[in-house]
């Protein structure tokens, strides 16, 4: 079947179907519009494709995400952050070759300008870090105008190239320095030059926390390493939409990014993982009874939810999810450490699991119900978790950004059903011009 027919007022209309590599199949409704005059309405885009991609591959129903085909059960068990961020945004995993420039060109662009490094102190004590981050960033592209104009569109293809590259190096390198300098300031610690490594994650905890690079650290930068990789991408989410909206209007690189980190920040996405720590703060503040809490999420006229559960597209399982909390039991067990939350997370979890009205909304643990319990054990503050999710995000939104500018996307401009008041006659002007005037000691 190539197309399907849709009816309206007797008169047919042929749609195509078109179909992914994994037996996805969508209706292409593009010129349903000049051909009917009719729109398709989505709120919130639950079923709508806004592209084609080829960078990940995701199965709510069944519980199964993957990376440029690459499963991320395997990539989390055996890959580092680096090499999965180069496969989300090239397309393959890099060769020895590869991956050492690619280090080395990310090294290059670490060291932060010096006014910004000033410009730092300006946040007062407490400022959120997501707020800081973001800011941060927005300055940092005036440092590179060269890499925001979109004016060189005859340069060829080899230089452009080499931008993109500088933008994606310069981007994983710095937001990585200015979330350790964000911790620091905070702490009024003084900021450390960045490590000489070509381990993205030692190199940031040598930033943050000024550990010495020896192997006493290997567990938590293994920790680390895995919480990256599972953030890194999850095709369209509200982030990474939000980049390729922005990117789409040809607005730079910096502005996409910048953006992205905003709406990563919001509760019912990235934010929830500070959400879910405090939450579960609050649990254990209250003597452990959780009742109250899985009563107020079920309560209809309450507009509290169990953070860290529920997932737009997984109905079955968040097979991230699985991998974080099997990471919390090895960390704590690795580290000697206990943590009263985790026992609160895993007795909140079974119960809700065993709850109908979780069952029948297939309300499952996401990514971020496990994941502050491994940011806590590695002495990240619940504040900066959502920068955390950005740090790994980054590779992802930079993959799709690099993606959409090849493409060569349209500029994203949803329509919508317009219901307001209907046309009527402005009456007034005189009346309210005089008071506009007098305010103002016009007359
Ligand atoms: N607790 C209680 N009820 C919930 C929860 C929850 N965590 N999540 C969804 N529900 C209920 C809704 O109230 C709704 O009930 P209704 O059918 O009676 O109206 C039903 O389940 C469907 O939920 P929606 O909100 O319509 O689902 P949607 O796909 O729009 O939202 C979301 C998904 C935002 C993740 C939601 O489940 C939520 O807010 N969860 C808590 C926040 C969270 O953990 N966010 C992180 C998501 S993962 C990530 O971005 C990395």
């Amino acid at each position: 079947m190539k197309n399907v027919t849709l009816t309206v007022n007797q008169k047919s209309y042929e749609l195509p179907l078109v179909f992914g590599s994994e037996e996805e199949c969508a209706v292409d409704i593009t010129k349903l519009r000049s051909e009917s005059g009719l729109i398709t309405l989505d709120p919130g885009y639950a079923n709508t494709g806004s592209c084609r991609s080829k960078i990940t591959f995701l199965d709510g129903e069944k519980g199964i995400l993957r990376y440029r085909g690459y499963p991320i059960e395997q990539l989390a068990e055996k890959s580092n952050f680096l090499e999965v961020s180069y496969l989300l945004i090239y397309g393959e995993l890099p060769t020895k070759e590869q991956y050492h420039d690619f280090a080395k060109k990310i090294r290059s662009y670490s060291e932060i300008p010096k006014q910004m490094k000033e410009m730092i102190n300006i946040f007062p004590k407490g400022a959120h870090p997501m707020a800081q981050l973001s800011s941060m960033l927005g300055v940092l592209s005036t440092f590179y105008p060269h890499l925001c104009d979109d004016n060189d569109k005859n340069s060829n293809e080899k230089n452009s190239n080499n931008k993109e590259d500088e933008i994606i190096a310069l981007l994983l390198s710095q937001l990585r320095v200015l979330a350790a300098y964000i911790y620091r300031h905070d702490r009024e610690l003084p900021l450390l030059e960045p490590l000489e490594h070509n381990c993205f994650c030692a190199s940031f905890l040598t930033t943050m926390f000024g550990f010495d690079n020896n192997d006493n650290n290997t567990v938590i930068k293994k920790a680390l390493d895995l919480t990256l990789i599972l953030h890194a991408d999850h095709e369209q989410n509200c982030s990474t939409s939000t980049v390729r909206m922005v990117g789409s209007s040809l607005a730079s690189p910096f502005s996409a990014i910048v953006a992205g980190i905003h709406a990563l920040w919001g509760a019912a996405h990235g934010g929830a993982n500070q959400k879910v720590i405090e939450m579960l703060e609050q649990i254990e503040s209250e003597g452990g009874d959780h009742r109250q809490f899985i009563k107020r999420a079920k309560d209809k006229n309450d507009s509290f939810k169990l953070m860290g559960f529920g997932h737009r597209v997984y109905k079955n399982f968040d097979p991230r999810a699985k991998i974080v909390k099997k990471t919390c039991d090895e960390l704590l067990l690795e580290l000697g450490h206990t943590d009263p939350l985790l026992e609160i997370a895993k007795e909140l979890e079974k119960v809700a699991l065993n709850d109908s009205y979780f069952i029948e909304k297939q309300l499952y643990p996401n990514v971020d119900f496990y994941s502050g319990i491994i940011y806590r054990a590695l002495g990240i503050p619940t504040n900066m978790f959502t920068v955390m999710f950005a740090l790994g995000r980054l590779s992802g939104w930079l993959a799709h950004w690099r993606e959409m500018v090849h493409e060569g996307s349209k500029i994203n401009r949803p329509r919508q059903i317009y219901v307001g008041t209907p046309l009527r006659s402005y009456q007034g002007g005189e009346i309210e011009c005089a008071k506009v005037c007098s305010l103002h000691n016009l007359r």
